[in-house]
């Protein structure tokens, strides 16, 4: 949602500025702009354009690589359409100052009133021109402070933001600030750099600073100070990033997606490494910080991390024998929930930045429940505000349909699940369990080498309007993912569905050549018998199967079977939900589809 970067430093600011747009472009791609500082009392050098990155750069002229400071955004719209004046920065009336904005500034309205009988213009339809204002204003009051100015408007402000804000009387101050959004800074060798995360700057620095929660940062070449809003001065703590420049490249892939799918297999033994031994013994000390006294677990997430809940809560139950409820979170608070000072609430967001899963875990917290994070964002918010958390290692996940932080997810839930059991579990069970987990990796990697016969069969569905997925227990929830994956990169209808759901009521969508997606428990699973009835329910109504099965099945009725290895049954969600991520991506391929940055929209979506 919006992405943000600042440079001052001693380099041509325009190019730093625009590749770390180019990493941020995953967060919101309907606009971007540019401001930077040229030298003492010198206009600011605004350029602004609707559409993505590449329509900004084909604007910006050779007087923009002079100067060594500004700011960069690439939006992703709330308030007012994608136009080139909608699009950030937003000037102060003398043009003197601008700002960048992610997040929404909720009392807008009543700040722009204010401003309009102050004699303000305004240019735009967005939230936040008001800020740009009232910073002009403030720097006025304080004397051209602008760190002071930006103390004195976030107190003025609210809703969730990160804001950047240069002015052209100190062309090397670049000032931030953040409230329920994200803000990193990058520490480097006599230039700094401020970004919504820390791919905008790998290339340069390694070296990061967490900012918190109502916070102002001031960086120029050579100092950075973090100040609260009442102007104490803070120690921000540093962190070394762990993955390198290459991480967040797409390395000979077409796309970004392409890539994190056939990076899974090593995103799972990351996840695993130095966590699980062949006898199923678990170590996750990052555990102890918590008294792990549960007698329920509440899991709460969005988009395909609740999926990933969804699927973990079989392990949890079966192996644990505590029960385990999976929510939406951005339903979670608005009903009124009841938590038990027993309830351990689990949160699980691949960005750690989802507003949504946040605002649960902060309500969850004031019902005082204790709280675990599943996240792959080092210092992102969410963790930062938990009591513990599971870091997946699956690196930087810059296309916009999440797959190897989903596989990764679920990883973790099964360490937990053990890490809870290992008292109710025998040693030959842990053992198996063990043993499975650890052969994950080869397993996805074998379902990846079928992607040429993936291909292959996607083709033949080019042109359907609507495909269904079928599952049960585990497969249920995989169905679900498949879906959606389905409906945000090829934009058709896809709904997932409970095998055993399709007599109350969904069978009616099924028509000849209607293609259904089935996911087959493996032999041995209870519910196998009940799942191949429902796949014969709906081939007897004229739908084209799709099988993902196990080799251990010799099945006649599919259109196709997609073969995938034996597992765990438990553990059977991380090899069948491979080929439906490739059917998804194929899919788009096929109608043209921008896989990367499908339509509408954001990864990071840090607004409710
Ligand atoms: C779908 C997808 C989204 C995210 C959801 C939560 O492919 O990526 O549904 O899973 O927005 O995001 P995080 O995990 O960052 O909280």
């Amino acid at each position: 949602m919006c992405g943000i970067v600042g440079y001052t430093g001693g380099k041509s600011a325009i190019s730093l500025v625009v590749a770390g747009l180019r990493r941020l472009e995953y967060r919101g791609y309907d606009s971007a702009g540019v401001a930077l500082t040229d030298g003492q009392g010198a206009p600011l050098l605004v350029e602004k354009r609707a559409g993505k990155l590449a329509n900004l750069e084909a604007a910006l002229t050779s007087t923009f690589s002079q100067s060594t400071s500004g700011i960069g955004h690439t939006r992703w719209a709330t308030h007012g359409g994608p136009t080139d004046s909608n699009a950030h920065p937003h000037l102060s009336g003398d043009g003197k100052l601008a700002v960048i904005h992610n997040g929404i500034i909720e009392n807008y309205i009543e700040l722009k009133e204010e401003l309009l009988k102050k004699g303000h213009k305004f240019y735009s339809e967005t939230d936040t021109e008001s800020v740009a204002h009232l910073l002009s204003d403030a720097v006025a009051d304080s004397g051209g402070d602008l760190a002071t100015a930006m103390r004195n408007v976030c107190k003025k402000l609210k809703g969730s933001f990160t804001l950047l804000a240069v002015h052209s009387d100190n062309p090397e101050i670049i000032v931030g600030a953040r409230r329920n959004s994200p803000l990193v800074v990058g520490v480097g060798d006599g230039e700094n750099f401020l970004a919504s995360d820390v791919s905008a700057f790998i290339s340069s620095t390694k070296r990061a600073l967490e900012l918190g929660q109502d916070e102002v940062v001031v960086v120029t070449p050579n100092s950075i100070l973090v100040v609260d809003l009442e102007g104490n001065v803070l120690t921000p703590k540093e962190y070394e990033i762990t993955w390198d420049a290459a991480a967040a490249e797409r390395g000979g892939f077409a796309h970004f997606m392409l890539k994190e799918i056939f990076e899974q297999p090593k995103a799972i033994s990351d996840t695993l490494l130095g966590r699980i031994d062949e006898t199923g013994v678990v170590r996750l000390p990052e555990l102890d910080l918590l008294n792990l006294d549960v007698e329920r677990i509440l899991i709460l997430a969005c988009g395909t991390a609740y999926h990933a809940g969804l699927i973990g809560k079989y392990a949890i139950e079966t192996w644990s024998q505590i029960a385990c409820d999976v929510e939406l979170a951005s339903e979670f608070r608005y009903r009124r929930p009841v938590l038990s000072p027993k309830t351990l609430v689990i949160t699980i967001s691949q960005s750690g930045e989802t507003m949504d899963t946040l605002m649960a875990l902060r309500y969850a917290k004031s019902l005082g429940a204790k709280a675990l994070s599943i996240c792959n964002t080092h210092g992102s918010t969410i963790p930062r505000e938990s009591d513990a958390v599971i870091y997946t290692h699956g690196g930087p996940e810059i296309a916009v349909a999440s797959t190897k932080a989903l596989l990764t997810q679920i990883i973790a839930l099964h360490l937990f699940a053990l890490h809870l059991s290992v008292k109710k579990l025998s040693p030959s069970d842990l053992e198996k369990i063990g043993n499975e987990l650890l052969a994950l990796p080869s397993k996805v990697e074998q379902v990846l080498e079928t992607i040429e016969a993936l291909r292959e069969m996607t083709r033949g569905f080019k042109d359907a309007t609507s495909v269904l997925f079928l599952g049960r227990h585990v497969g249920f929830p995989s169905a679900l993912e498949g879906a959606l994956k389905l409906k945000e990169l090829a934009y058709m209808h896809a709904e997932g569905f409970a095998g055993g759901e399709l007599k109350h009521g969904p069978i009616a969508l099924i028509e000849e050549g209607t293609p259904v997606i089935a996911i087959m428990p493996p032999v041995g699973s209870e519910i196998r018998e009940k799942m191949a009835s429902n796949i014969q329910e709906v081939k007897a109504r004229g739908a084209r199967i799709i099988l993902v099965a196990d080799t251990s099945i010799d099945i006649a009725s599919a259109d196709h079977v997609i073969r995938v290895p034996e597992t765990h049954e438990l553990l059977q969600p991380i090899i069948s939900i491979v080929p439906l991520q490739v059917f998804a991506y194929e899919m788009a391929l096929l109608r043209g589809n921008d896989v990367d940055q499908p339509r509408n929209l954001a990864k990071s979506v840090t607004v409710e």
